[in-house]
């Protein structure tokens, strides 16, 4: 498998491996016809994600995505974050071979699917006080 120099500086020395302690939001996703598992967890402070971190059961483009996905969402405002393709990612590494896009996949679900996760949990954490000040 032939891969760029920036996909292997992701995969030997990928950012952001881990995960946030106590995350607002997390995701696992998973390729069944690889195998290869993802998991996102992220911390948001103000509508931006502040950290996100990864763990990835796979090959090494996955590693790569899953890193560079990390850098790119940093900082970001949730909704740019949720916007991120997968494309973004591949074009980012300087592009992956063909049948390695469905690595740049997995990132980009574990993220929405963290990014979604999130959502979830502030908006239950908002109804009751909205149910009280409504009352
Ligand atoms: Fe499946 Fe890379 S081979 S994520």
């Amino acid at each position: 498998m032939n891969y760029n120099d920036t996909v292997m500086d992701h995969f030997t020395n990928p950012r952001n491996v881990g995960e946030v302690r106590d995350a607002d939001g997390v995701g696992q996703v998973g390729n069944p016809a690889c195998g290869d598992i993802m998991k996102i967890s992220l911390r948001v402070k103000d509508d931006r994600i502040e950290e996100v971190k990864f763990k990835t059961f796979g090959c090494g483009a996955a590693i790569a995505n899953s890193s560079m996905m990390t850098e790119m969402v940093k900082g970001k405002s949730v909704g740019d974050a949720a916007a991120l393709k997968n494309t973004d990612i591949a074009e980012a590494l300087g592009g992956l071979p063909p049948i390695k896009m469905h690595c740049s996949s997995l990132a980009a679900d574990a993220l929405h699917a963290a990014i979604e996760d999130y959502k979830k949990k502030k908006a239950a954490q908002e109804t009751p006080a909205e149910a009280a000040a409504a009352s």
